[in-house]
């Protein structure tokens, strides 16, 4: 067991707070095992629509109602199809989101007036314990990434406080929780269109299509055009300020040295070898990446947080590998970027 499960005994008069301020309305900024949640209690619109507020988020996009293991299902979502059960008893708690068809009793808001919603039953002890406790365990918590719109995702407490300040006005507090363990936002399948798509994968994560797959005994389509809006899936997400640019490792030593010729002010995130040469020495910051998926995954977004603090106009990072277990990364990676291509040619000419 690596030291990030081990979690510190529970606060939970502070859990038990932060569920009546649910209870009542406000926001509350959470632990799960993949990143810090900007909750609000599901079936309150007014609280609902804070969290679009808080976060500078278009109110068109769906959230993920967050539920605990005793939650009544069929309260949520008005078909649950044999495989949904199938996937919930494998991979529930943990870092897979299901999106199913919306009970009729559910408020559109938080499902952005879709007729389906997002559904995840997080492993995180802390959240685990909030949702027992908030509206004894029948309620829901919406819950997107505790970030501005567009920012890089938090995995600390601390990292919900950069984002939102010591005191925002609209949360009502900030659950601690440590590091979260997965590090990137939950896989996301939908089984809301089976009859005609059958399972298909809106956003990569820990859990990978195979692995969902095997238990469904069938191939997990990947996204289609036809698939529902999902912000995490917009081309540009999960951005630092900093400019952010993926190149490939072969290429990364000549890249390096014609921007730091060029008198760029450059940071590096890599996971394999460099030579220790004067290019090197000119990078403001650098930091070497474990070089399986993962432990990367796990450190990704608090260090493309300390790369953008490094004063540099470019974040370059080298490219990881395109094997298998590495597509929730790349994903993150390449919409990080979005552009790396035109990035490079403005910071070169
Ligand atoms: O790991 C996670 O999923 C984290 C933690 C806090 O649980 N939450 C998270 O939420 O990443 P958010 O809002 O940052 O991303 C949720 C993604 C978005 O891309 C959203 O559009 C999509 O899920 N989503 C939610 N409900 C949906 C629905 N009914 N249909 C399609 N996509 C949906
Ligand atoms: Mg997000």
């Amino acid at each position: 067991m690596s030291a990030d499960c081990q979690h510190p005994p529970l606060d939970l008069p502070a859990i038990k707070a932060a569920a009546r301020l649910l209870e009542q309305g406000r926001l509350v900024a959470f632990p799960t095992e993949t990143v810090y949640g900007l909750g609000a209690d599901a079936e309150n619109p007014a609280a609902v629509a804070r969290i679009f507020e808080a976060k500078g988020r278009p109110s068109d996009h769906p959230l993920i109602v967050h539920l605990s293991p005793q939650a009544d299902l069929a309260r949520w979502a008005a078909d649950i199809p044999d495989e949904a059960r199938r996937l919930i008893a494998v991979f529930w708690p943990g870092p897979l989101t299901l999106i199913l068809k919306r009970a009729a009793g559910i408020p559109d808001a938080v499902s952005g007036g879709q007729d389906t919603i997002g559904l995840r039953c997080p492993s995180h002890p802390v959240a685990l314990a909030l949702l027992r406790e908030f509206r004894q365990g029948q309620g829901g918590i919406a819950g997107p990434s505790a970030n501005r719109f567009g920012h890089v995702s938090p995995t600390t407490a601390q990292h919900v406080r950069e984002e939102f300040g010591e005191s925002h006005p609209l949360i009502g507090c900030i659950l601690e929780g440590g590091q979260s363990e997965v590090g990137i936002e939950s896989t996301i399948i939908d089984l809301s269109r089976l009859s005609s798509h059958g399972p298909v994968l809106l956003r990569p994560g820990r859990l990978s299509a195979q692995e969902i797959g095997d238990v469904l005994g069938c191939a997990v389509a990947l996204p289609d055009r036809a698939a529902p809006r999902a912000s995490g899936t917009l081309d540009a997400h999960y951005a630092p300020a900093t400019a952010l640019a993926l190149v490939p490792g072969d290429q990364l030593a000549q890249v390096l040295q014609e921007l730091i010729a060029k008198g760029r002010r450059v940071a590096l995130m890599h996971h394999s070898a460099l030579p220790a040469d004067a290019v090197s020495r000119a990078i403001l910051a650098t930091i070497r990446m474990q070089d399986e998926p993962a432990p990367y995954a796990h450190d990704l977004y608090a260090r493309l947080r300390t790369l953008d603090h490094a004063g540099a106009e470019l974040i370059v990072v080298e490219t990881p590998p395109a094997s298998s277990g590495w597509e929730a990364v790349n994903d993150r990676l390449r919409r990080s970027a979005f552009d790396s291509v035109g990035v490079l040619s403005r910071l070169l000419a």
